[in-house]
């Protein structure tokens, strides 16, 4: 056993389980491009990517240049696209690593075309076009002209034209659907100047799963693949499998009087004798302070809610209605045998994507994978 008490477990195999239901989806349409940023939205890009990859994922994204870096040097040689602004020095490593990259704008596609001739490597660019989203892109009126100008650069192969919907989560799909019209304006206009041979990709997970018409040549699913929710206004038409699992081993149990209060600040008093048990993990760890006194975990024999205030490194709950738990017990703080990330987004007023992207690089992750049981 680890000697960390607090650790996070991957299952592997609901991650591949997912990708199968993507892929499925799409049929002999969208190609699946699995996003895998922010290290894998906390699972661990390096292993989510290959149980991606071996599930009939045909690419990946990432965010930033270093993270695709990350994932050659772990040996993987499929297709890797940083989604995220690439600066002079990102554009020359990119190239260095066969990595393709985002282009926001014609100047930022120049230095990212000129920095893979100084390195002797063709420049891999999806020029991004802003229908909505007003965060990275040029206008769709401007498309054509710098698709053009791209496809027409020695050393640089026009591999995608891309664009991201804000709302493609939303029970009204009204601007989706304009967003998507807009990309596919900018489409036609860039083919009309003579321009051939891209992907067009527009589908995160919401679009991907509710929007058949914007799955187009590639699509870029991310929450989905975790097994989380990729809208909380409409169902997903097959079960998502949480991959994440955040647990922790009580290491103590402490009896505390009644009256007596647990905790910084003392926000927590005993209305009865009560079994405190201290978890050792807390807001350091990605277990938001906000959850104090509001959470809850699951042990084999219930739930125990938080009480007094989350700490950096250590949480307390009660087990005073859970006889059969103490030290050793294990809690799940999220995911399967205890409360779903849902459960906490929902609490903490955020999404999902926080909830896993917050658990933070000091937690061991812990893989496993029943694939063999599978095929
Ligand atoms: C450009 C881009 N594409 C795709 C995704 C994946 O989105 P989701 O996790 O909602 O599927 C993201 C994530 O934020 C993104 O920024």
């Amino acid at each position: 056993m680890i000697d960390r008490q607090a650790w996070a477990e991957i299952d592997l195999s609901a991650i591949r389980k997912n990708v199968r239901n993507l892929v499925a989806l799409a049929g002999n349409g969208a190609g699946i491009c699995a996003v895998v940023k922010a290290d894998g939205y906390g699972h661990g890009a390096g292993p989510v990517a290959r149980a991606c990859l071996d599930s009939g994922a045909s690419s990946l994204a990432v965010a930033l240049v270093d993270e695709g870096v990350a994932l050659r040097r772990s040996g993987i040689v499929e297709p890797i696209l940083v989604l995220g602004y690439t600066g002079e020095e990102g554009a020359g490593r990119a190239a260095a690593w066969g990595l393709s990259v985002v282009a926001v704008s014609e100047d930022n596609a120049r230095y990212i075309a000129s920095e893979a001739k100084l390195r002797g490597k063709p420049a891999r660019i999806h020029l991004k076009i802003d229908t909505g989203m007003s965060r990275l892109g040029l206008s769709p009126e401007e498309a054509a002209a710098a698709a053009a100008e791209i496809y027409a650069m020695p050393g640089a192969i026009l591999e995608g034209v891309c664009s991201h919907f804000a709302d493609s989560d939303a029970a009204d799909g009204a601007f989706a659907t304009l967003q998507l019209s807009r990309f596919n304006e900018a489409v036609a206009a860039i083919e009309r100047a003579g321009v051939r041979g891209f992907a067009r990709h527009m589908a995160n997970s919401a679009a991907f799963i509710h929007m058949p018409e914007a799955r187009l040549d590639m699509a870029r699913p991310g929450i989905a693949i975790y097994g989380l929710r990729a809208s909380t206004q409409r169902a997903c038409p097959f079960e998502p499998v949480p991959a994440m699992a955040l647990k922790a081993r009580v290491v103590q149990v402490r009896t505390v009087p009644a009256g007596e209060t647990v905790g910084y600040g003392r926000t927590f008093r005993a209305a009865r004798d009560s079994r405190i048990a201290t978890l050792p993990l807390g807001y350091a760890d990605g277990v938001s302070r906000a959850l104090s006194n509001r959470g809850s975990v699951g042990f084999g024999s219930g739930r125990a809610p938080m009480v007094g205030t989350i700490c950096m490194d250590q949480l307390m709950v009660d087990l005073t209605d859970l006889p059969e738990e103490g030290p050793g017990s294990v809690a799940t703080i999220f995911g399967p045998g205890g409360p779903p990330v849902s459960e906490l987004a929902d609490l903490l007023g955020t999404i999902d994507y926080e909830v896993v992207c917050d658990v933070s690089g000091r937690i061991p992750r812990i893989y496993s994978d029943s694939r063999m049981e599978e095929d």
